[in-house]
Order: C-alpha cells, then sequence, then structure tokens
C-alpha cells in the first residue's frame, strides 16, 4: 500500500500539481521540508544580526529607513517561513530549541561580520543577489505553503538587492576613500557568497532526491554559475574587480569561469568555528531568554480570552 502511495505522490508531484499540508507524503519529503525551510527560516532571523548592526550608524536618513526596512523585512520572511514549517507538524518551539542548541544550521553567510558601511552595500547585492538566484525556483517548490511565502519573499528580496546595489553605486563614485571601501567589501563577501549555494553537486547530499521531488528545481552548481554570470558585469559597472585572478569570460560556452571555492572555509563555518558564529547563537539566545515574558503574556491572554467566550 505505501508503494501505491509513493507512486500516486510522484506522480502528482511530476505533473506539477502543489502537495498541501494535509495530503499524503512520504516520511522523508516531510523531514526534508522541516529541515531546509527552518534553515531557511533561522537564515532569515539571523540574517538580521550583521546589518541591524548598522541600523544606527547608517549615515543618512534616506539609507536608515531603507536599511530598517529591510531588517523588518527579513523578521518577517522568517516568521512566513516557520508558520510554513509549522504545517508539517513541528512547532515553533522545536525550530527555534534546534537553532539555539545548534542542532539546526542557518545560511553559511551570516557568521562574517560587517566592519563597515560598504558591508550593508555588499550584502544587499552580493548576498540578497544570491538569495533571489535560489529562492526564484522556490516559488515553484511542489510543497504548496513554502512555494507561495516564497512569492512575496522573493518580491522583497528584489528591493533588497536594488538598495545594496545602489548603495555601491554611490560609493563606487563617490571619493577615492569611499571607492577603496567598496573593493574591500566585495573583496570579503564575495566568495562567501558563492558558498551560500552549498556544497559542489558532487557532494550535495540532497540534491538528486530534492530534485526528483521538485522541492530544488536546478543544482547548487547551475545557481552559483548563473550568479557569476550575472554579478560580474554589475562588478565591472560599478568599477570594482572581482577577486579571483583565475575569472574569465568563456564566448565558447557564454558562461564565466572561476577559481576552486575553499571547501575548508565552508565546512569550518558549518562546524560553528566561523569569525561569527558564537556572537550569532548569543544574541538569538539573549533575544529569546529577553522575549520570554512577551510569550508569557501572550499565552495568558490567550487563555483568558478562550474562558471569556467559554462564559
Ligand atoms: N550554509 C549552511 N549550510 C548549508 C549551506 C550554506 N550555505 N549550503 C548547504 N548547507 C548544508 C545543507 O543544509 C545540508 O546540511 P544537512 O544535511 O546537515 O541538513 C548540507 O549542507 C548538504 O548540502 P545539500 O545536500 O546541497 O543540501 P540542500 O539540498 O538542502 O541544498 C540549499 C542547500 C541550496 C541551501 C537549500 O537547502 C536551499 O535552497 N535552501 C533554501 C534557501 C535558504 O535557506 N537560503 C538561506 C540563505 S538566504 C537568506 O536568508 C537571505
Amino acid at each position: 500500500q505505501d508503494a501505491a502511495l509513493q507512486g500516486r505522490f510522484q506522480e502528482r508531484v511530476d505533473a506539477e500539481e502543489k502537495i498541501e499540508p494535509r495530503d499524503w507524503m512520504p516520511e522523508g519529503y516531510r523531514r526534508t521540508l522541516v529541515r531546509q525551510i527552518s534553515q531557511h527560516a533561522h537564515s532569515e532571523i539571523v540574517g538580521m544580526l550583521p546589518e541591524g548592526n548598522w541600523i544606527t550608524r547608517a549615515p543618512t536618513l534616506r539609507r536608515k529607513v531603507a536599511l530598517l526596512a529591510k531588517v523588518q523585512d527579513e523578521g518577517g520572511h522568517g516568521l512566513y517561513l516557520y508558520s510554513a514549517a509549522e504545517t508539517l507538524g513541528v512547532s515553533r518551539d522545536e525550530l527555534v530549541g534546534q537553532l539555539l542548541s545548534g542542532k539546526a544550521k542557518y545560511s553559511s553567510i551570516f557568521n562574517y561580520p560587517t566592519p563597515t558601511w560598504a558591508d550593508i552595500g555588499a550584502i544587499g547585492w552580493l548576498v540578497d543577489g544570491a538569495a533571489i538566484m535560489n529562492q526564484v525556483p522556490l516559488c515553484r517548490c511542489s510543497y504548496g505553503p513554502y512555494a507561495r511565502a516564497m512569492v512575496r519573499i522573493c518580491r522583497e528580496e528584489s528591493f533588497h538587492q536594488r538598495q545594496g546595489y545602489e548603495l555601491m553605486l554611490a560609493l563606487a563614485q563617490g571619493t577615492a576613500e569611499q571607492k577603496r571601501m567598496a573593493q574591500d567589501a566585495l573583496n570579503r563577501w564575495w566568495w562567501p557568497s558563492l558558498m551560500m549555494f552549498g556544497p559542489s553537486d558532487d557532494q550535495s547530499a540532497h540534491s538528486a532526491q530534492n530534485m526528483a521531488w521538485k522541492i530544488k528545481r536546478f543544482s547548487n552548481d547551475e545557481l552559483r554559475q548563473r550568479f557569476v554570470d550575472a554579478t560580474v558585469p554589475q562588478a565591472e559597472f560599478l568599477g570594482l574587480t572581482i577577486p579571483d585572478p583565475e575569472l574569465r569570460f568563456n564566448a565558447e560556452t557564454g558562461h564565466y569561469e572561476f577559481g576552486a571555492i575553499d571547501w575548508t572555509e565552508f565546512n569550518e563555518i558549518l562546524k560553528g568555528n566561523g569569525p561569527c558564529n558564537r556572537e550569532r547563537i548569543e544574541a538569538r539566545r539573549k533575544a529569546w531568554d529577553d522575549g520570554a515574558w512577551v510569550r508569557e503574556a501572550a499565552v495568558a491572554h490567550a487563555a483568558k480570552r478562550k474562558q471569556r467566550a467559554l462564559k
């Protein structure tokens, strides 16, 4: 009977039907989605920290307003995604517990520091640019609640990318010192942005199954290549240099070829040994503890309302 259900499930996926929370699904599909969606939600929430660092120091009111809006959007994306994960029968407390205990991953990229204002530009341009490349195909993911959440998230990410690029443009066209700052930020964020797409295809444990289930539509390497192809001309327009001596355009394939990624750095970050891993988890733990009274008050309020409704 299980084989028949599995077969029917795969037929629905192949026919591009959306799978909804109450539909039958293989346990592996459910587990994979909980893993990916919660990792994605954690990334959004932890991703508020590197940029939040600059809200109080944004150079103008206009920049501050944009940065505030962007960081708030990320908080919203996290909540949206936790809700999508909850439709798979897992609780928010459980997911947050996994993040705080170090059991659940979040994107490697958010373990790097933001020492200068140009980092805010580089994050918007490169990190959100990479995020869009990875997330637009997720709007067509086979799981309905995740796919629908991604539509709004991608629209907002697109605004984030533009504000970052525009910020980089202002710096690149500014004084020599500002241009130097922009180049320095590009130097530090370029390789970590390429790592965001995950291990190369031959090392990617989940890719084959996730593509068969149409959770993933393109492989990690395919998306990384698309990102490089889209971003190199943008760097040229800014008058900045991509920090890769091996980067070159191959006219035959129509793609840029790039140097080897330092996977040791990536693996160390995944093990918790990146420059900011401890600081990030510490900040999330503190936020969770500081928010305990709000959660308690909300539960007490809900209980009172329920009691009143029963009278
Ligand atoms: N940072 C941290 N962990 C990563 C990263 C990364 N950049 N890339 C891959 N991994 C982890 C995977 O989660 C997996 O770990 P696990 O098996 O312990 O759970 C392992 O490395 C192997 O990778 P893959 O087999 O390639 O895993 P998967 O098929 O899930 O692909 C990917 C990874 C591309 C990140 C996928 O999960 C995805 O598309 N996620 C949704 C997007 C997302 O989370 N974006 C977050 C950053 S964007 C933002 O927040 C602005």
